[in-house]
């Protein structure tokens, strides 16, 4: 069983080849209808169809005015393209530690890490499930510091009734096949903010402004658009979101009701008032339990699994440009190493789910 299959077939095809015969490739009309697909599912005002969440969480960066020598706050547990787009501004991610129950930032150890240098915080919403945004919001505004939420796994999760995506400065998304929907490869920027959403198209192509002939330039931009051929696959995977969303935090509550009942094995928790989007299940090993063992006999049992995702300050990048930060941070490096990703995707069936918690039950003993 593999960790994960995209739900792509003829509606995915027949999208596409509309795109192809139409002759329009690059970003267009599709591109356009897909940023209000999103922007409809996050009750944002704007949103900007990029080549990957990593550029758009970069084009955010950017827009925002984040520098070299610039630090940005995020917690240390992520997929390392969380710190990559701070560090390719030449700015440093400044991380944080997580709470081990949730995987998401701790708002509590946010303050201590802020110094002159802070430019932003980046919390992410690991797995699908948003952090703690109203803390988080809180401690920004004290410090009049802007706040990006790396929404890539959370697409469909709310917080207290709001969407990922609207609660804060900017979201980010992303649609590689592993998320809740995908482009291929493929990200969306939401935002409520007038002026940041001005910056964001302006330096996402080229830094051109369209005048009635041609272009003129007035930022050094990028190009970081998603294309049209993209955006379709995206529109059509779109009409099964709420499908979508509802198997995988169907499955998920199924799957929890059989590792619950797992020796040293700890079902992901979701706090009151949060719903999950369940991009990944995520379960806990008790420290006696060698996780990466687990993962090779899930192997010979034919079920793929993973890690859940990078203690980031343990990867070599990060300790050779930041220093060793392990003793700092004991929940990020305890999931990086504990954490373990099982498979869910809405093609799964209960007998599928019984296979897992089989292999799982003979892999931890
Ligand atoms: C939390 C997080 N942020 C950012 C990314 C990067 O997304 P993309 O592959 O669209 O660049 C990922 C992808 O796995 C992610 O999980």
């Amino acid at each position: 069983m593999r960790l994960n299959v995209p739900l792509t077939g003829a509606d995915e095809l027949d999208a596409v080849r509309t795109v192809l015969e139409s002759g329009y490739l690059t970003q267009g009309p599709r591109a356009a209808e897909f940023e209000k697909g999103i922007t409809a599912v996050t009750t944002s005002a704007h949103g900007y169809a990029v080549s990957s969440a990593t550029t758009g969480l970069h084009l955010t960066l950017v827009a925002l005015g984040v520098e070299a020598g610039d630090e940005v706050i995020m917690p240390a547990f992520s997929f390392p393209a969380t710190a990559n787009a701070v560090a390719q501004q030449g700015a440093v991610p400044v991380f944080v530690d997580i709470r081990p129950d949730t995987f998401n930032i701790d708002p509590a150890l946010i303050e201590a890490a802020i110094t002159p240098r802070t430019r932003a915080i980046m919390p992410v919403h690991a797995f699908g499930l948003t952090a703690d945004m109203d803390a988080v919001n809180e401690v920004a505004r004290r410090h009049g510091l802007p706040v990006i939420e790396d929404a890539a796994c959370a697409l469909g999760a709310t917080y207290h009734g709001r969407a990922a995506g609207s609660l804060a400065t900017a979201g980010v998304f992303s649609f590689h096949p592993r998320k809740i929907i995908t482009t291929g490869e493929g990200g969306m920027i939401t935002t409520d903010d007038t002026a940041l959403a001005e910056r964001l198209q302006v330096l996402r192509t080229h830094g051109a402004v369209r005048g009635d002939l041609f272009m003129e330039f007035v930022d050094v931009g990028f190009n970081y658009r998603m294309s049209d051929v993209h955006a379709a696959i995206g529109l059509a995977q779109l009409t099964k979101l709420d499908w979508i969303l509802e198997r995988r935090r169907s499955l998920a509550a199924s799957l929890s009701e059989r590792v619950s009942a797992i020796d040293g094995v700890h079902a992901p928790v979701t706090p009151q008032g949060l719903e999950h989007s369940f991009q990944s299940y995520v379960v806990t090993l008790d420290p006696s339990i060698d996780r990466d063992g687990v993962i090779r006999r899930m192997r010979e049992h034919d079920v793929e699994t993973t890690l859940g995702t990078y203690g980031m300050h343990l990867q070599p990048v990060f300790v050779e440009r930041f220093g060793s930060q392990e003793a700092a941070l004991p929940a990020a490096t305890a999931a990086h190493r504990q954490a373990l990703t099982l498979p869910l995707y809405p093609q799964l069936t209960d007998g599928d789910l019984d296979t897992v918690a089989e292999a799982l039950t003979a892999s931890v003993s």
